[in-house]
């Protein structure tokens, strides 16, 4: 049977970048056999131009029926006036709320053939490679009651979280922790914040079902501090929804470009898989965007909904290798360097994967 992957393309950038994600699955798709169908549906600032509402119904039964969502980006600056309700992001919350999804996965490393476009000196990012783990469904950003008062000058939002919804998604990080250096920073404000004092006693009481993983609780300012000097000191960081968001562009800085990061977002009904990065609008269209976040997300898309963990390996490490041959899309480039167009750069990396595999043949024959 084949796996029904739903792609929301959406705004600015996200089109082209989907594109080149497509490109790499339909390659993994002949050289496995494994058999895929996309069908492609609109969300955000493009529904509410063509449908009057940012995630149309069609869309979302689309999305609901589908073994996995790969999304390109919603957004666009002719809808910053409106209120947050009204906003193209509207309809991704209401998307990641329809899927269920609860823990989405941020990681972010360090890619050395990227050593001059971090801020970092070389010895203090060597070895970086973080997972931030961060509730998507909750707090803040979901809390009631919210809203401005009726004079419009007072606005409030609620944070709140449950312990429900703490223990599920701090199991997610320890899990994800066992797989990796089995280290969890988990990032609150418990020095300030009542709902964050709930989040250290739960996620320390998932912890004892752990006890081959080390736990440390680090406020969110010395976290972000620590991100900036000392980013290698990390494992997993398992974050709520605010503090997860604002942290995971930081980790960014690790590897120099906010175009390089994916993310997937596990746990509910679908699983939803995502680059990082926002919709662009001022280099849409262009040729010029980072193809290389949707294409690590494709990537996690092979390795969570799909059971292709060798499959999805291989993507990472044609990134790697593109890398270190010189691809560069715009936001990678330094002076000299040639820049590649999204398109180029994932054909580079589609070719790097057929090095990649033939490499690993050619080994299993000696
Ligand atoms: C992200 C984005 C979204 C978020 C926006 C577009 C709603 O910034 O995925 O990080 O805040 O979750
Ligand atoms: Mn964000």
């Amino acid at each position: 049977m084949s796996l029904k992957i739903a792609l929301l393309p959406g705004d600015g950038i996200g089109p082209e970048v989907t594109e080149e994600a497509v490109r790499i699955l339909k390659n993994v798709a002949e050289h496995s056999g494994r058999a895929f169908s996309f069908s492609s549906h609109v969300i955000g600032g493009a529904a509410i131009d063509g449908e009057g509402t940012g995630l149309p119904e069609r869309t979302l039964e689309a999305a609901l029926n589908a073994d996995a969502v790969l999304l390109g980006a919603v957004g666009h600056p002719k809808f910053d006036g409106r209120l947050p309700s009204e906003r193209p992001e509207a309809a991704l919350l209401a998307l990641r709320q329809a899927l269920g999804g609860f823990a989405n996965l941020r990681p972010a490393i360090y890619y050395a053939p990227l050593a001059k476009r971090t801020p970092f000196q070389p010895e203090r990012v060597r070895g970086a490679n973080l997972l931030i783990v961060r509730e998507l469904l909750g707090g803040l950003y979901f809390g009631e009651p919210r809203g401005f008062e009726a004079s419009g000058n007072t606005a409030f939002n609620t944070l709140i979280y449950s312990r429900h919804e703490i223990e599920r998604v701090a199991r997610v990080a320890f899990d994800r922790a066992r797989e990796r250096r089995k280290k969890v920073a988990s990032i609150d404000k418990a020095n300030v914040l009542e709902t964050s004092r709930l989040w250290r006693a739960v996620v320390s009481d998932v912890a004892k079902a752990y006890p081959d993983v080390e736990l440390e609780h680090v406020y969110v300012d010395t976290a972000a501090m620590r991100l900036a000097t000392a980013p290698a000191s990390f494992d997993v960081m398992l974050c709520d929804n605010l503090f997860g968001d604002i942290l995971s562009d930081q980790a960014a800085s690790i590897s120099g470009s906010l175009g390089v990061l994916p993310s997937a977002t596990i746990g509910g009904k679908v699983d939803l898989y995502e680059p990082v990065h926002g919709s662009a609008p001022d280099i849409a269209g262009k040729g010029l965007a980072n193809p290389i976040g949707a294409i690590a997300s494709a990537a996690m898309l092979l390795r969570f909904s799909a059971n292709m963990d060798k499959e999805a390996a291989d993507i990472d490490h044609a990134i790697e290798e593109a890398l270190a041959s010189g691809a560069r899309t715009k936001d990678l480039a330094g002076p000299g360097d040639r820049v590649l167009s999204t398109r180029d750069m994932g054909q580079a990396i589609e070719e790097a994967l057929h090095d990649v595999r033939d490499r690993k043949h050619s080994y299993h024959g000696v």
